[in-house]
């Protein structure tokens, strides 16, 4: 390749495919998904993940490079100038006329193993490090992208300030049980000292773990600026239902001061309600492939979900819904347990027919860190519920009373000393305020209709499961 062809600013496959005119020169560069030999002329199809369609290209015999056409295989990577032409063919606009052709690397026709035909999703999972490749998480990953655009997009709109939280923490707020820990003492337990603080010689000098979430620390910083919000990693240790519970998964944070559990609920559906929106728009093509191969009806679910308005009902009502609705579920319905994803799957899917916010949960199955009603026995809390998920998202108005919030701490078994910045934070300019958190993970299985959620993260991890 001459100097003056490398330099050549490489055009994207999506731009290439939505030109105005044709192009006298060109510079394509991707993978091939197909080769078909005809008399005098091979036909690539090539993919540079830019867009879900690939663009046709045509080799002649009489070019100077068409001696290396034999090795350019389904998965090789080519580099490629020529010419943008309107095509022939039915199905795409423009191809590209080759004029030059090197190819970058090769790939062996019998070994690769994204030959072109259906896999399962099992199988991909087994070489996530190539299954970007393919149709199907090549639209899921760019929808995951977009997905993140469009909530950094929407919070700043409104005024949130990013935030970054620690992903190593030293409190076990939330997450008793379900944490992963950190060490740097050797795994046999030397070093450990054989009484008193048993982290003394950690790296930390005590207990350090991934965190479970960002929200005591967004409280802290929603506390000065106002209007915040993570986009951070967040860990658990659950070891239940795998389809929809990571290991590591992304959330979404916001905390906002002088705000309850109305304008919690508020921002929630507009939050939910953007994203669908710019989302369908700006990933159509993507959108569209999982409705026609993985999930018929995702792109009517998603128009609903954006068009009207959430319902919402109490804990207390949604409790009666489900006794009295008739269907039996597999676990028991009753005021103070736990609603199950069978409940909030028939809530969202069943009865309402679109997302549904649930609010004022028992205080028994709630954190300590959501505001006390005045009932006494429910808090301000709100989950928003989804059809084919359950819960996308949960939040609450937060205890900003001092001494209710010292109370519930001990209620709950723990030692108000443990959290005395947080509790200073209700000491120095208390202020009613409120927030959730977003599973990125879980609004991408609703965008795609992707059912596992091992298939939304590029790499997951799942018990058992630490590959890559
Ligand atoms: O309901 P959760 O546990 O709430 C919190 O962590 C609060 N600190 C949030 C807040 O108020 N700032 O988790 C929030 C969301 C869930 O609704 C769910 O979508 C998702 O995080 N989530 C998971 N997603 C994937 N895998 C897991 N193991 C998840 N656990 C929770
Ligand atoms: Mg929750």
């Amino acid at each position: 390749m001459t100097a003056s062809a490398s330099s050549m600013a490489r055009t994207p496959v999506a731009d290439a495919l939505t030109a105005e005119a044709p192009v006298a020169h060109i510079r394509i560069c991707g993978w091939v998904r197909t080769r078909r030999d005809a008399k005098g002329f091979s036909f690539l199809e090539i993919n540079d993940g830019s867009c879900l369609a690939n663009i046709q290209c045509i080799v002649d015999e009489a070019l100077p490079d068409f001696a290396v056409i034999k090795d350019v295989n389904t998965g090789a990577a080519v580099d490629m100038r020529g010419e943008l032409v309107e095509s022939p063919g039915k199905g795409q606009k423009w191809e590209v006329r080759a004029a030059a052709l090197t190819l970058l690397g090769g790939a062996d026709a019998e070994a690769y193993p994204l030959q072109k035909k259906r896999h399962s999703d099992e199988f991909l999972r087994t070489i996530a490090h190539l299954r970007a490749r393919t149709n199907k998480f090549g639209a899921a990953f760019r929808i995951r992208s977009e997905a993140a655009y469009a909530i950094h997009e929407f919070f700043r709109e409104r005024g949130f300030f990013h935030v970054h939280t620690p992903i190593l923490t030293g409190s076990d707020c939330e997450g008793a049980g379900e944490m992963f820990r950190v060490t740097t003492l050797p795994a046999s337990g030397t070093g450990v000292p054989p009484s008193g603080n048993r982290f003394e010689a950690d790296f930390f000098g005590k207990e350090c773990n991934l965190t479970v979430s960002g929200q005591l620390e967004a409280e802290a910083l929603a506390m000065g600026l106002g209007k915040v919000y993570t986009f951070g990693p967040t860990f658990r240790a659950e070891n239940s239902n795998p389809a929809r519970h990571a290991a590591e998964f992304w959330m979404i944070e916001p905390e906002f001061a002088f705000a309850d559990l109305n304008d919690d609920m508020e921002l929630a559906e507009a939050m939910t309600r953007t994203v669908v929106t710019r989302v369908l728009e700006r990933c159509a093509a993507d959108i569209e492939l999982f409705d026609r191969f993985v999930d018929n009806g995702l792109i009517e679910r998603l128009r609903t979900i954006a068009g009207q308005s959430f319902a919402r009902v109490s804990y207390r009502e949604a409790i009666e819904l489900l006794k009295t609705c008739g269907k039996t579920f597999d676990y028991p319905v009753s005021f103070g347990l736990d609603l199950q994803t069978e409940h909030e799957r028939y809530l969202a899917e069943e009865h309402f027919g679109k997302p549904v916010i649930v609010y004022d949960y028992p205080k028994s199955i709630k954190a300590f860190y959501m505001r006390l009603n005045d009932d006494n026995e429910t808090v301000a809390a709100m989950d928003v519920l989804v059809p084919r998920i359950g819960e996308l998202i949960g939040g609450s108005q937060r205890e900003e009373r001092l001494d209710v919030l010292e109370a519930r701490i001990r209620e709950m078994g723990q030692n108000p000393d443990d959290y005395w910045w947080y509790l200073d934070l209700r000491r120095f300019g208390s202020v009613p305020h409120a927030g959730f958190g977003l599973g990125f993970e879980r609004l991408l299985m609703l965008l795609t209709g992707i059912a596992n959620i091992r298939d939304v993260v590029p790499f997951p991890r799942t018990p058992g499961n630490l590959e890559f």
